[in-house]
């Protein structure tokens, strides 16, 4: 009981998410509400998702002999169910004018009966990230980004909507459902992280105005793809493991292969994640609308640095929805360390956007 009580006490030192929204939202770029209201809609969502995911064991188990659930349904995977969960959401709240998703082929336009389509923005999203992590029980992620509707106010939503370049975001954040549950978000004037009490479905600012380390010696890299690597991200990669007591080399390799996790560890012990190009994707993996833009956002607004190798991720005008990118992302120096090497060694492979 007096545990509880001391549980309690210590998480009401520490403001809510509903009390940061009230009290920031005159410092939001518009501050009509609606931000603040859809800000309030994703909370929500991440909440059920994550109430899903924290079963997910549960149901395996279960489901065991023959991939069918209690319910005698076939389980629904989860990267689709939480890309439902989040767009049903949004969409009940009439909070946002259209939607892409990276389990969406082409963007959603919301209409409801209240006019929805009165509404500003829209919201981008990869609903479940590092799904390939959710059988073996390690960290997956939610990201989102927001953007005004350039298209006007009360017509359906159109491609150039969401066609917009990443310094147009008003908003952007993941959920990482890692030991803990956190939503870390910003809307342009600092990162702030905020902490899930499960048993009370609160989320807490646990990590008030995030800042990426000055000095980090964490790389994370899929180095299994070497072979397939660009000449300069193989020299970074060979530095990172080089000897050298003046920068902490060697560098210590994390790669979890879910990107909100290993950005998250890394934005909190300092380091470098990167999806490069390879020969067999010469793009990359990762997608510029629902990925690396919302990641760039929140990287440069933690001190950070994101580019494709060569240009700044928010720069790059995107030409389609489910378009790919290089990603290079993380702590400045390392960042910029690993940019001096592509472009010594590899700048006749810049990727070039048209
Ligand atoms: P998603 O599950 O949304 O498709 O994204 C997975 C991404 C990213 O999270 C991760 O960093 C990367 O794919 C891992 O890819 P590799 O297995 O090729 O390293
Ligand atoms: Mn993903
Ligand atoms: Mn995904």
């Amino acid at each position: 009981m007096l545990r509880t009580r001391e549980f309690f006490k210590m998480n009401n030192k520490h403001m809510t998410l509903g009390e940061f929204i009230i009290s920031n939202q005159k410092s939001f770029k518009y501050s009509s509400g609606e931000l603040s209201r859809l800000i309030n809609s994703i909370r929500l969502a991440a909440k059920v998702v994550n109430h899903e995911i924290r079963k997910a064991g549960l149901v395996d188990i279960t489901g065991a002999a023959g991939d069918i659930n209690v319910q005698g349904e076939a389980q629904q995977k989860l990267d689709v169910l939480a890309n439902n969960l989040f767009k049903q959401t949004l969409i009940n709240r009439e909070i946002v004018c259209g939607i892409a998703s990276e389990e969406e082929d082409d963007y959603v336009v919301v209409e409801g009966n209240n006019k929805a389509n009165e509404n500003k923005y829209v919201l981008l999203m990869d609903p479940l990230d590092g799904s390939s992590n959710i059988d073996v029980n390690v960290s997956v992620g939610t990201i989102f980004s927001i953007y005004r509707r350039v298209s006007p106010v009360g017509t359906p939503v159109t491609q150039e909507d969401f066609l917009q370049k990443g310094n147009e975001q008003v908003a952007a954040g993941y959920v990482a459902y890692g030991t803990s549950t956190m939503l870390v978000f910003t809307t342009g004037n600092g990162v702030n992280g905020f902490t899930l009490n499960p048993a009370i479905g609160t989320f807490y600012l646990s990590h008030p105005n995030m800042k990426f380390p000055e000095i980090g010696k964490i790389y994370s890299v899929s180095e299994g793809y070497f072979t397939h690597f660009q000449e300069g991200m193989k020299r970074f990669l060979i530095h990172c493991k080089e000897l050298n007591k003046e920068d902490n080399r060697p560098y210590t390799a994390r790669y979890i292969g879910s990107l909100v996790s290993d950005f998250h560890r890394n934005l909190i012990k300092g380091g470098v994640y990167i999806y490069p190009a390879t020969a067999i994707n010469p793009k990359g993996k990762l997608r510029l609308l629902y990925e690396c833009n919302p990641m760039a956002f929140i990287c440069e607004q933690a001190g950070g640095t994101a580019s494709d190798g060569f240009t700044r991720i928010l720069d790059i005008k995107p030409t389609e929805l489910h378009q790919r990118v290089p990603f290079y992302s993380g702590s400045k120096q390392l960042v910029a360390k690993a940019e001096s090497f592509m472009n010594e060694f590899s700048s006749d492979e810049k990727p070039v956007y048209e």
